[in-house]
Protein backbone atom coordinates (compact mmCIF):
# COMPACT_ATOMS: atom_id res chain seq x y z
CA UNK A 1 0.00 0.00 0.00
CA UNK A 2 2.65 2.65 1.30
CA UNK A 3 4.74 2.10 -1.87
CA UNK A 4 7.83 4.45 -1.87
CA UNK A 5 6.88 7.64 -3.81
CA UNK A 6 9.81 9.70 -6.46
CA UNK A 7 8.70 12.53 -8.65
CA UNK A 8 8.95 9.88 -11.38
CA UNK A 9 7.50 6.44 -9.68
CA UNK A 10 3.97 7.42 -12.06
CA UNK A 11 6.30 6.46 -14.84
CA UNK A 12 5.59 2.74 -13.50
CA UNK A 13 2.09 3.17 -13.94
CA UNK A 14 -0.43 2.30 -16.30
CA UNK A 15 -0.93 6.00 -18.28
CA UNK A 16 -4.05 7.50 -20.14
CA UNK A 17 -3.76 10.04 -22.61
CA UNK A 18 -0.10 10.58 -23.46
CA UNK A 19 1.09 12.41 -26.69
CA UNK A 20 3.37 10.25 -29.01
CA UNK A 21 6.33 11.99 -28.66
CA UNK A 22 8.21 11.04 -32.08
CA UNK A 23 11.33 11.88 -30.48
CA UNK A 24 12.15 10.75 -27.20
CA UNK A 25 15.54 11.72 -26.95
CA UNK A 26 14.25 15.63 -27.67
CA UNK A 27 11.90 15.00 -25.04
CA UNK A 28 13.91 13.71 -22.61
CA UNK A 29 16.45 17.00 -23.18
CA UNK A 30 13.43 19.59 -23.31
CA UNK A 31 12.70 17.93 -19.52
CA UNK A 32 16.36 18.37 -18.17
CA UNK A 33 16.06 21.78 -19.38
CA UNK A 34 13.08 22.45 -17.57
CA UNK A 35 14.39 20.69 -14.17
CA UNK A 36 16.95 23.53 -14.43
CA UNK A 37 14.81 26.55 -14.93
CA UNK A 38 13.50 28.39 -11.70
CA UNK A 39 10.58 27.68 -10.46
CA UNK A 40 7.16 29.38 -11.01
CA UNK A 41 5.96 29.01 -7.64
CA UNK A 42 7.26 28.46 -4.49
CA UNK A 43 5.95 26.03 -1.81
CA UNK A 44 5.40 28.72 1.00
CA UNK A 45 2.80 30.45 -1.36
CA UNK A 46 0.98 26.87 -2.02
CA UNK A 47 0.94 26.15 1.62
CA UNK A 48 -0.70 29.66 2.21
CA UNK A 49 -3.41 28.85 -0.46
CA UNK A 50 -4.01 25.59 1.60
CA UNK A 51 -4.52 27.11 4.32
CA UNK A 52 -7.06 29.22 2.89
CA UNK A 53 -8.67 26.08 1.06
CA UNK A 54 -8.27 24.46 4.79
CA UNK A 55 -10.80 27.43 5.69
CA UNK A 56 -12.92 26.65 2.67
CA UNK A 57 -13.27 23.25 3.85
CA UNK A 58 -15.01 24.16 7.11
CA UNK A 59 -17.36 26.50 5.40
CA UNK A 60 -15.18 29.86 6.21
CA UNK A 61 -14.73 30.96 2.68
CA UNK A 62 -15.65 30.32 -0.42
CA UNK A 63 -13.49 29.26 -3.74
CA UNK A 64 -13.61 30.97 -6.77
CA UNK A 65 -11.64 29.09 -9.76
CA UNK A 66 -11.42 30.11 -13.00
CA UNK A 67 -10.16 31.00 -16.50
CA UNK A 68 -9.35 29.54 -19.84
CA UNK A 69 -10.14 25.67 -20.53
CA UNK A 70 -7.07 25.60 -22.76
CA UNK A 71 -4.55 29.08 -22.74
CA UNK A 72 -2.99 29.19 -26.04
CA UNK A 73 -0.11 30.86 -27.31
CA UNK A 74 -1.51 32.89 -29.79
CA UNK A 75 -3.63 34.90 -27.40
CA UNK A 76 -0.83 35.63 -24.60
CA UNK A 77 -1.48 39.73 -24.07
CA UNK A 78 -1.16 42.15 -21.54
CA UNK A 79 -5.12 43.26 -22.30
CA UNK A 80 -6.18 39.11 -22.36
CA UNK A 81 -5.08 39.30 -18.85
CA UNK A 82 -5.80 41.79 -17.72
CA UNK A 83 -9.35 41.74 -18.99
CA UNK A 84 -9.61 38.19 -17.19
CA UNK A 85 -7.87 39.30 -13.55
CA UNK A 86 -10.32 42.55 -13.86
CA UNK A 87 -13.58 40.09 -14.04
CA UNK A 88 -12.27 37.78 -11.37
CA UNK A 89 -11.54 40.79 -8.84
CA UNK A 90 -15.11 42.00 -9.74
CA UNK A 91 -16.98 38.45 -9.31
CA UNK A 92 -14.88 38.07 -6.20
CA UNK A 93 -16.45 41.36 -4.83
CA UNK A 94 -19.63 39.98 -5.34
CA UNK A 95 -19.26 37.00 -4.01
CA UNK A 96 -17.52 38.28 -1.16
CA UNK A 97 -20.50 40.53 -0.13
CA UNK A 98 -23.12 38.00 -0.25
CA UNK A 99 -21.50 35.44 2.21
CA UNK A 100 -19.31 37.88 4.46
CA UNK A 101 -16.77 36.12 4.11
CA UNK A 102 -13.30 35.55 2.23
CA UNK A 103 -13.27 34.12 -1.47
CA UNK A 104 -10.20 32.34 -2.21
CA UNK A 105 -8.85 33.45 -5.73
CA UNK A 106 -7.56 30.55 -8.30
CA UNK A 107 -7.40 31.45 -11.92
CA UNK A 108 -7.02 28.19 -14.60
CA UNK A 109 -3.84 30.59 -16.10
CA UNK A 110 -0.32 30.46 -15.99
CA UNK A 111 0.08 26.63 -16.89
CA UNK A 112 -3.45 25.74 -18.27
CA UNK A 113 -2.00 24.33 -21.18
CA UNK A 114 -2.78 20.50 -21.51
CA UNK A 115 -5.85 19.08 -22.76
CA UNK A 116 -7.18 16.01 -22.60
CA UNK A 117 -9.38 14.56 -25.64
CA UNK A 118 -11.76 11.57 -25.90
CA UNK A 119 -10.58 10.56 -28.84
CA UNK A 120 -7.32 10.10 -30.18
CA UNK A 121 -7.95 11.27 -33.53
CA UNK A 122 -10.01 14.20 -35.13
CA UNK A 123 -11.82 13.56 -38.60
CA UNK A 124 -12.65 16.46 -40.92
CA UNK A 125 -13.75 16.68 -44.36
CA UNK A 126 -12.31 12.73 -44.47
CA UNK A 127 -9.57 13.12 -42.97
CA UNK A 128 -8.24 12.01 -39.92
CA UNK A 129 -5.67 12.93 -37.91
CA UNK A 130 -4.37 13.28 -34.33
CA UNK A 131 -6.29 14.98 -31.68
CA UNK A 132 -5.25 18.62 -30.80
CA UNK A 133 -3.96 18.67 -27.05
CA UNK A 134 -3.17 21.61 -26.15
CA UNK A 135 -0.24 24.36 -27.11
CA UNK A 136 2.17 22.54 -24.89
CA UNK A 137 1.96 19.24 -26.96
CA UNK A 138 0.87 19.99 -30.27
CA UNK A 139 -0.56 22.67 -32.72
CA UNK A 140 -4.26 23.25 -33.13
CA UNK A 141 -3.78 24.06 -37.06
CA UNK A 142 -5.22 20.84 -38.96
CA UNK A 143 -2.34 19.46 -40.88
CA UNK A 144 0.07 16.62 -40.58
CA UNK A 145 2.96 18.61 -39.19
CA UNK A 146 0.92 20.82 -36.77
CA UNK A 147 -0.48 17.82 -35.16
CA UNK A 148 3.20 16.07 -34.43
CA UNK A 149 3.79 16.10 -30.66
CA UNK A 150 7.02 18.65 -30.06
CA UNK A 151 8.44 18.78 -26.70
CA UNK A 152 10.20 22.61 -27.29
CA UNK A 153 6.48 23.47 -26.99
CA UNK A 154 7.12 23.10 -22.89
CA UNK A 155 9.83 25.58 -23.23
CA UNK A 156 7.14 27.98 -24.58
CA UNK A 157 4.49 27.03 -22.38
CA UNK A 158 6.60 27.10 -19.66
CA UNK A 159 8.43 30.75 -20.36
CA UNK A 160 4.42 32.20 -21.10
CA UNK A 161 3.39 30.93 -17.68
CA UNK A 162 6.16 32.78 -16.39
CA UNK A 163 5.54 35.99 -17.96
CA UNK A 164 1.71 35.63 -17.49
CA UNK A 165 2.56 35.21 -13.56
CA UNK A 166 4.68 37.87 -13.35
CA UNK A 167 1.89 40.36 -14.48
CA UNK A 168 -0.93 38.65 -12.51
CA UNK A 169 1.76 38.96 -9.29
CA UNK A 170 1.64 42.90 -10.75
CA UNK A 171 -1.68 43.68 -10.83
CA UNK A 172 -2.43 41.47 -7.45
CA UNK A 173 0.08 43.77 -5.73
CA UNK A 174 0.54 46.48 -7.41
CA UNK A 175 -2.61 48.77 -6.75
CA UNK A 176 -4.81 47.33 -9.78
CA UNK A 177 -6.37 44.72 -7.30
CA UNK A 178 -7.61 48.20 -5.21
CA UNK A 179 -11.44 46.73 -4.21
CA UNK A 180 -12.72 50.46 -4.94
CA UNK A 181 -11.55 49.63 -8.80
CA UNK A 182 -13.26 46.35 -8.61
CA UNK A 183 -16.30 47.92 -7.46
CA UNK A 184 -16.54 50.65 -9.66
CA UNK A 185 -16.09 47.98 -12.71
CA UNK A 186 -18.86 45.84 -11.54
CA UNK A 187 -21.34 49.01 -11.22
CA UNK A 188 -20.24 49.02 -15.04
CA UNK A 189 -21.69 46.04 -15.84
CA UNK A 190 -24.71 46.45 -13.61
CA UNK A 191 -25.75 49.58 -15.26
CA UNK A 192 -25.35 47.82 -18.69
CA UNK A 193 -26.71 44.56 -18.02
CA UNK A 194 -30.15 43.67 -19.36
CA UNK A 195 -30.71 42.29 -15.90
CA UNK A 196 -29.66 45.26 -14.35
CA UNK A 197 -32.97 45.50 -11.70
CA UNK A 198 -32.03 42.08 -10.43
CA UNK A 199 -28.01 42.50 -9.86
CA UNK A 200 -28.81 46.39 -8.56
CA UNK A 201 -29.85 45.84 -5.01
CA UNK A 202 -26.89 43.68 -4.02
CA UNK A 203 -24.44 46.52 -6.14
CA UNK A 204 -25.96 49.28 -3.86
CA UNK A 205 -25.66 47.48 -0.72
CA UNK A 206 -21.34 47.04 -1.35
CA UNK A 207 -21.47 51.00 -2.49
CA UNK A 208 -22.54 51.64 0.66
CA UNK A 209 -20.32 49.55 2.78
CA UNK A 210 -17.16 50.88 1.24
CA UNK A 211 -18.62 54.30 1.31
CA UNK A 212 -19.09 53.78 5.25
CA UNK A 213 -15.85 52.07 6.05
CA UNK A 214 -14.33 55.37 4.21
CA UNK A 215 -16.49 57.75 6.28
CA UNK A 216 -14.48 56.19 9.57
CA UNK A 217 -11.09 56.09 7.65
CA UNK A 218 -10.82 52.85 6.37
CA UNK A 219 -9.70 53.41 2.42
CA UNK A 220 -7.28 51.74 0.28
CA UNK A 221 -4.74 54.67 0.90
CA UNK A 222 -4.59 53.60 4.41
CA UNK A 223 -5.10 50.13 4.21
CA UNK A 224 -2.70 48.16 2.20
CA UNK A 225 -5.07 45.21 2.29
CA UNK A 226 -7.48 46.99 0.55
CA UNK A 227 -5.63 47.72 -2.88
CA UNK A 228 -3.67 44.26 -2.79
CA UNK A 229 -5.16 40.57 -2.94
CA UNK A 230 -3.63 37.32 -2.96
CA UNK A 231 -4.39 35.21 -6.11
CA UNK A 232 -3.14 31.94 -7.12
CA UNK A 233 -2.66 30.09 -10.22
CA UNK A 234 -3.68 26.23 -11.33
CA UNK A 235 -4.04 23.67 -14.13
CA UNK A 236 -5.09 19.92 -14.89
CA UNK A 237 -1.17 18.40 -14.07
CA UNK A 238 -1.75 15.89 -17.19
CA UNK A 239 1.36 16.34 -18.81
CA UNK A 240 2.99 14.88 -16.60
CA UNK A 241 7.20 14.67 -17.63
CA UNK A 242 6.62 18.86 -17.59
CA UNK A 243 4.83 18.32 -14.12
CA UNK A 244 8.02 15.83 -13.22
CA UNK A 245 10.92 18.46 -14.43
CA UNK A 246 8.85 21.11 -12.38
CA UNK A 247 8.43 19.11 -9.32
CA UNK A 248 11.31 20.18 -6.28
CA UNK A 249 12.15 19.64 -2.67
CA UNK A 250 10.85 23.12 -0.36
CA UNK A 251 14.17 23.33 1.51
CA UNK A 252 12.47 24.49 4.31
CA UNK A 253 10.47 21.34 5.34
CA UNK A 254 12.37 18.84 2.89
CA UNK A 255 8.57 18.03 0.85
CA UNK A 256 8.41 18.07 -2.50
CA UNK A 257 6.04 20.48 -4.19
CA UNK A 258 4.98 20.76 -7.85
CA UNK A 259 6.46 24.09 -8.29
CA UNK A 260 4.28 24.57 -12.24
CA UNK A 261 1.24 26.85 -10.52
CA UNK A 262 -0.37 26.36 -6.55
CA UNK A 263 -2.98 24.28 -7.14
CA UNK A 264 -3.00 21.48 -10.17
CA UNK A 265 -6.01 19.17 -10.43
CA UNK A 266 -6.57 15.40 -11.77
CA UNK A 267 -9.05 15.45 -15.04
CA UNK A 268 -11.86 13.09 -14.69
CA UNK A 269 -10.29 10.87 -17.60
CA UNK A 270 -7.55 10.56 -15.64
CA UNK A 271 -8.53 9.62 -12.14
CA UNK A 272 -7.73 5.86 -11.99
CA UNK A 273 -6.63 5.18 -8.32
CA UNK A 274 -3.71 3.08 -9.14
CA UNK A 275 -2.35 4.64 -12.43
CA UNK A 276 0.22 7.36 -12.93
CA UNK A 277 -1.47 10.67 -12.26
CA UNK A 278 -2.73 9.60 -9.09
CA UNK A 279 0.50 8.69 -8.08
CA UNK A 280 2.49 11.65 -9.06
CA UNK A 281 -0.58 13.90 -7.32
CA UNK A 282 -0.35 11.81 -4.13
CA UNK A 283 3.31 12.82 -3.64
CA UNK A 284 3.39 16.59 -3.95
CA UNK A 285 2.25 18.42 -0.82
CA UNK A 286 0.32 21.16 -2.74
CA UNK A 287 -3.71 21.55 -2.53
CA UNK A 288 -4.96 19.63 -5.13
CA UNK A 289 -8.06 18.94 -6.70
CA UNK A 290 -9.91 15.82 -8.35
CA UNK A 291 -12.55 16.15 -11.21
CA UNK A 292 -15.74 14.35 -9.66
CA UNK A 293 -17.96 12.99 -13.00
CA UNK A 294 -20.49 10.80 -13.45
CA UNK A 295 -18.81 7.31 -13.43
CA UNK A 296 -17.23 7.85 -10.00
CA UNK A 297 -18.43 5.75 -7.89
CA UNK A 298 -18.70 6.32 -3.92
CA UNK A 299 -16.11 3.52 -3.61
CA UNK A 300 -14.01 4.84 -6.11
CA UNK A 301 -14.48 7.96 -4.01
CA UNK A 302 -13.38 6.81 -0.96
CA UNK A 303 -10.28 4.81 -2.04
CA UNK A 304 -9.01 7.80 -3.87
CA UNK A 305 -9.11 10.25 -0.81
CA UNK A 306 -7.30 7.46 0.95
CA UNK A 307 -4.53 8.12 -1.59
CA UNK A 308 -4.79 11.82 -1.93
CA UNK A 309 -5.14 12.76 1.65
CA UNK A 310 -4.50 10.13 4.05
CA UNK A 311 -3.99 12.39 6.97
CA UNK A 312 -7.04 14.17 6.03
CA UNK A 313 -5.11 17.89 5.90
CA UNK A 314 -8.13 20.46 5.53
CA UNK A 315 -7.71 21.91 2.07
CA UNK A 316 -5.19 19.84 0.67
CA UNK A 317 -8.60 18.17 -1.54
CA UNK A 318 -10.78 19.62 -3.79
CA UNK A 319 -13.73 17.84 -4.88
CA UNK A 320 -14.48 19.55 -8.39
CA UNK A 321 -18.48 17.98 -9.38
CA UNK A 322 -18.93 18.15 -12.83
CA UNK A 323 -22.08 15.93 -13.54
CA UNK A 324 -24.25 17.78 -16.06
CA UNK A 325 -27.39 19.81 -15.01
CA UNK A 326 -30.54 17.05 -14.20
CA UNK A 327 -27.61 15.09 -12.88
CA UNK A 328 -26.73 16.51 -9.66
CA UNK A 329 -29.20 15.04 -7.90
CA UNK A 330 -28.13 11.19 -9.08
CA UNK A 331 -24.43 11.19 -8.27
CA UNK A 332 -23.88 14.41 -5.75
CA UNK A 333 -25.71 13.23 -2.60
CA UNK A 334 -24.34 9.53 -2.09
CA UNK A 335 -20.66 10.93 -2.21
CA UNK A 336 -21.52 13.60 0.09
CA UNK A 337 -22.95 10.98 2.30
CA UNK A 338 -20.06 8.64 1.87
CA UNK A 339 -17.71 11.37 2.74
CA UNK A 340 -19.57 12.79 5.36
CA UNK A 341 -20.03 9.02 7.17
CA UNK A 342 -16.21 8.47 6.95
CA UNK A 343 -15.61 11.62 8.31
CA UNK A 344 -13.10 12.96 5.83
CA UNK A 345 -12.44 17.17 5.43
CA UNK A 346 -12.58 18.31 1.60
CA UNK A 347 -13.80 20.98 -0.36
CA UNK A 348 -16.88 20.02 -2.46
CA UNK A 349 -16.85 23.04 -5.70
CA UNK A 350 -18.94 23.62 -8.64
CA UNK A 351 -17.91 23.08 -12.36
CA UNK A 352 -20.95 23.75 -14.30
CA UNK A 353 -18.97 23.42 -17.11
CA UNK A 354 -17.35 20.21 -18.16
CA UNK A 355 -21.12 18.09 -18.08
CA UNK A 356 -23.16 20.95 -20.11
CA UNK A 357 -21.60 21.01 -23.34
CA UNK A 358 -23.85 20.20 -26.37
CA UNK A 359 -23.44 20.55 -29.83
CA UNK A 360 -26.00 23.31 -31.74
CA UNK A 361 -27.51 23.08 -34.31
CA UNK A 362 -24.79 25.52 -36.32
CA UNK A 363 -22.28 22.54 -35.05
CA UNK A 364 -20.65 24.84 -32.47
CA UNK A 365 -19.94 23.14 -29.45
CA UNK A 366 -21.31 25.24 -26.36
CA UNK A 367 -22.96 25.28 -23.30
CA UNK A 368 -26.29 26.86 -22.45
CA UNK A 369 -26.17 29.70 -19.40
CA UNK A 370 -29.49 27.96 -18.44
CA UNK A 371 -28.16 24.57 -17.87
CA UNK A 372 -24.80 25.66 -16.53
CA UNK A 373 -26.81 27.87 -13.60
CA UNK A 374 -29.18 25.12 -12.95
CA UNK A 375 -26.39 22.98 -12.11
CA UNK A 376 -24.88 25.10 -10.08
CA UNK A 377 -28.47 25.71 -8.35
CA UNK A 378 -28.89 21.78 -7.55
CA UNK A 379 -24.89 21.53 -6.02
CA UNK A 380 -26.17 24.12 -3.90
CA UNK A 381 -29.68 22.27 -3.41
CA UNK A 382 -27.76 19.31 -2.79
CA UNK A 383 -25.40 20.24 0.16
CA UNK A 384 -28.39 21.73 2.20
CA UNK A 385 -30.62 19.19 1.86
CA UNK A 386 -27.45 17.11 3.54
CA UNK A 387 -26.03 19.58 5.60
CA UNK A 388 -22.81 20.19 4.15
CA UNK A 389 -20.83 23.16 2.55
CA UNK A 390 -21.31 24.28 -0.92
CA UNK A 391 -17.77 25.46 -1.10
CA UNK A 392 -16.87 26.94 -4.50
CA UNK A 393 -17.58 27.21 -8.41
CA UNK A 394 -15.03 26.58 -11.14
CA UNK A 395 -15.57 28.19 -14.16
CA UNK A 396 -14.26 28.08 -17.45
CA UNK A 397 -14.62 32.13 -18.87
CA UNK A 398 -12.76 34.97 -19.94
CA UNK A 399 -13.06 38.36 -19.71
CA UNK A 400 -13.57 39.02 -23.10
CA UNK A 401 -16.54 39.62 -25.41
CA UNK A 402 -16.87 35.98 -26.89
CA UNK A 403 -20.02 34.25 -28.64
CA UNK A 404 -19.47 30.57 -27.16
CA UNK A 405 -22.24 29.88 -24.75
CA UNK A 406 -25.60 30.69 -25.44
CA UNK A 407 -27.90 32.35 -22.82
CA UNK A 408 -27.37 34.85 -20.49
CA UNK A 409 -29.21 37.75 -19.85
CA UNK A 410 -28.20 39.03 -23.56
CA UNK A 411 -29.55 35.74 -24.66
CA UNK A 412 -27.48 34.71 -26.87
CA UNK A 413 -28.57 32.53 -29.72
CA UNK A 414 -26.98 29.62 -31.46
CA UNK A 415 -26.95 31.90 -34.78
CA UNK A 416 -24.81 34.32 -32.57
CA UNK A 417 -22.02 31.58 -32.15
CA UNK A 418 -20.21 32.67 -35.19
CA UNK A 419 -19.52 35.49 -34.44
CA UNK A 420 -16.66 35.83 -31.86
CA UNK A 421 -15.91 32.12 -31.19
CA UNK A 422 -12.11 32.26 -30.48
CA UNK A 423 -11.84 29.27 -27.78
CA UNK A 424 -9.21 26.62 -28.42
CA UNK A 425 -10.99 24.14 -26.68
CA UNK A 426 -14.55 24.27 -24.51
CA UNK A 427 -16.68 27.46 -25.08
CA UNK A 428 -16.39 29.67 -22.84
CA UNK A 429 -18.80 31.86 -20.39
CA UNK A 430 -17.98 34.96 -21.63
CA UNK A 431 -17.46 38.47 -18.97
CA UNK A 432 -20.90 39.33 -18.80
CA UNK A 433 -22.20 35.84 -18.41
CA UNK A 434 -19.64 35.19 -15.82
CA UNK A 435 -20.27 38.10 -13.70
CA UNK A 436 -23.81 37.19 -14.07
CA UNK A 437 -22.93 33.64 -12.48
CA UNK A 438 -21.20 35.32 -9.97
CA UNK A 439 -24.16 37.64 -8.71
CA UNK A 440 -26.89 34.41 -9.29
CA UNK A 441 -24.31 32.27 -7.38
CA UNK A 442 -24.22 34.78 -4.50
CA UNK A 443 -27.89 34.81 -3.99
CA UNK A 444 -27.25 31.27 -3.03
CA UNK A 445 -24.49 32.05 -1.21
CA UNK A 446 -25.80 34.04 0.91
CA UNK A 447 -29.17 31.63 1.14
CA UNK A 448 -26.12 29.21 2.60
CA UNK A 449 -25.03 31.37 4.97
CA UNK A 450 -28.12 32.51 6.57
CA UNK A 451 -29.23 28.98 6.62
CA UNK A 452 -32.65 30.01 6.52
CA UNK A 453 -34.39 29.59 2.46
CA UNK A 454 -35.24 26.69 1.15
CA UNK A 455 -33.06 26.36 -2.33
CA UNK A 456 -35.70 25.32 -4.72
CA UNK A 457 -33.69 22.81 -7.58
CA UNK A 458 -34.46 23.59 -10.83
CA UNK A 459 -35.06 21.36 -13.36
CA UNK A 460 -32.12 21.06 -16.30
CA UNK A 461 -34.37 22.00 -19.59
C1 LIG B 1 -11.22 20.72 -17.92
O1 LIG B 1 -11.36 21.15 -16.77
O2 LIG B 1 -10.88 21.44 -18.88
C2 LIG B 1 -11.53 19.29 -18.19
C3 LIG B 1 -11.06 18.65 -19.24
O3 LIG B 1 -12.36 18.78 -17.27
P1 LIG B 1 -12.77 17.28 -16.94
O4 LIG B 1 -11.52 16.55 -16.58
O5 LIG B 1 -13.71 17.47 -15.78
O6 LIG B 1 -13.46 16.72 -18.15
CO1 LIG C 1 -12.60 22.45 -20.56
Amino acid sequence: MNERWTPESWRNKPIQQVPAYPDLEALGNVEQQLAGFPPLVFAGEARKLKQALGKVAKGEAFLLQGGDCAESFAEHSADNIRDFFRLFLQMAVVLTFAGSSPVVKVGRSAGQFAKPRSSDTETIGGVELPSYRGDIINDIAFTPEARIPDPRRQVEAYRQSAATLNLIRAFANGGYANLENAHRWMLGFVKDSPQSARYRELAERITESIDFMRAIGIDPETHPEMRSTDFYTSHEALLLGYEQAMTRVDSTTGDWYATSGHMLWIGDRTRQVDHAHVEYMRGIKNPIGLKCGPSLTTDGLLKLIDKLNPEDEAGRLTLICRFGAGKVFDHLPALVRAVKQEGRTVVWSCDPMHGNTVKAASGYKTRPFERVMSEVRDFFAVHQAEGTYAGGIHLEMTGKNVTECTGGARALTDADLMDRYHTYCDPRLNAEQALEIAFLTSELVKQERQGGARIDPVAAE
